[in-house]
């Protein structure tokens, strides 16, 4: 495919494959030795609707450590701003002759509608509650470091699974890959059916995580809750965060993972977000640019540039 809208349509030889390109990109960035010429004469545009420090920052740094022209358009600052729509917002961009366009949105489905419409490689940055591709991406290329494999793990994803575009493409991923996937959080906060995935449901901390070797961590994703339903934090931090009593039940050697932005104090505490040998938060953000290179290196490579 062209395009990178989901988990979903990539097959686990396709996952394999990225992951072994981003593995190279992040070995080449920790030697400072990134090749230069890769996007050169190419165009991306980020185009954020919704707010990112990690995903619009590594796409930037990607694009630019692969050679690209990169543009960051603020939506705030655009005429979205005065009722342009996201379809003439694409067309405009289009004319330009974009070769890559980074999309994040509010609403499920916008970045393949974009797809439609414009010549670009378009890629998901995150719709709705839909997916974030480049996120499971990273989160696996980080597991893959520490553990060498995908295959036979057991990987306790907690908290706001419902609200989450994050939860839903490691699910798809993980399992595809051969893990063993265990949802983790209130009812309230698991959709109904997700048992479809191939995900076992936990209302229960402790039994959720028993013998896991992965611990992911959510947000609490307020912005996609109504008033009442929001849980209060104090109360979600007692059975759901994810402290040194909770992580004691996974395996002694079980990472904490957590995608960012976190909200310390409620679904972590800051001692294990922190932890020197569990945590490998701050290496998932390093492992973004180079799977953010991968991503874009493989696009490009299969589109035609506009010129
Ligand atoms: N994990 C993630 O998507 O972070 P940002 O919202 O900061 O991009």
């Amino acid at each position: 495919t062209r395009h990178l809208l989901g988990i979903e349509s990539l097959h686990p030889r396709d996952i394999s494959a990225l992951l072994d390109l981003a593995e190279s990109y992040a070995l080449l960035n920790r030697s400072g030795k990134t090749r230069r010429d890769v996007l050169r004469g190419r165009t991306l545009i980020n185009l954020f609707f919704e707010d990112s420090t990690r995903t619009r920052t590594s796409f930037e740094l990607a694009g630019k450590r692969l050679g690209a022209d990169v543009i960051n358009m603020s939506v705030s600052t655009s005429s979205v701003s005065k009722g342009e729509t996201l379809l003439d917002t694409a067309a405009t961009l289009n004319a330009m002759n974009c070769d890559l366009l980074v999309v994040r949105h509010k609403s499920s489905g916008a970045p393949a509608l974009l797809a439609q419409k414009v010549d670009a490689a378009v890629i998901n940055a995150g719709d709705g509650m839909h997916e974030h591709p480049t996120q499971a991406l990273l989160d696996a290329l980080t597991i893959r470091r520490h553990k060498g494999t995908l295959e036979g793990l057991t990987v306790a994803i907690c908290g706001d699974i419902a609200h989450s575009r994050v939860a839903r493409s490691n699910i798809l991923l993980l399992t595809a890959m051969g893990s063993t996937v265990r949802v983790v959080g209130p009812p309230t906060l698991i959709p109904s059916g997700i048992e479809q995935f191939g995900v076992t449901i936990h209302h229960d901390m402790a039994d959720g995580l028993r013998g896991a070797d992965i611990v992911m961590a959510l947000r609490l994703q307020t912005e996609r809750m109504s008033g009442g339903l929001i849980p209060s934090a104090r109360e979600f931090f007692t059975f759901y965060g994810l402290d040194a009593a909770k992580l004691a039940h996974a395996r002694p050697d079980a990472l904490v993972m957590h995608p960012g932005p976190m909200n310390r104090g409620v679904e972590i505490d800051s001692q294990i977000a922190d932890h020197a040998t569990r945590s490998v938060i701050r290496e998932q953000v390093e492992m973004g640019v180079a799977v953010r290179m991968a991503v874009l290196d493989v696009l490009a490579r299969t589109a035609t540039p506009n010129a």
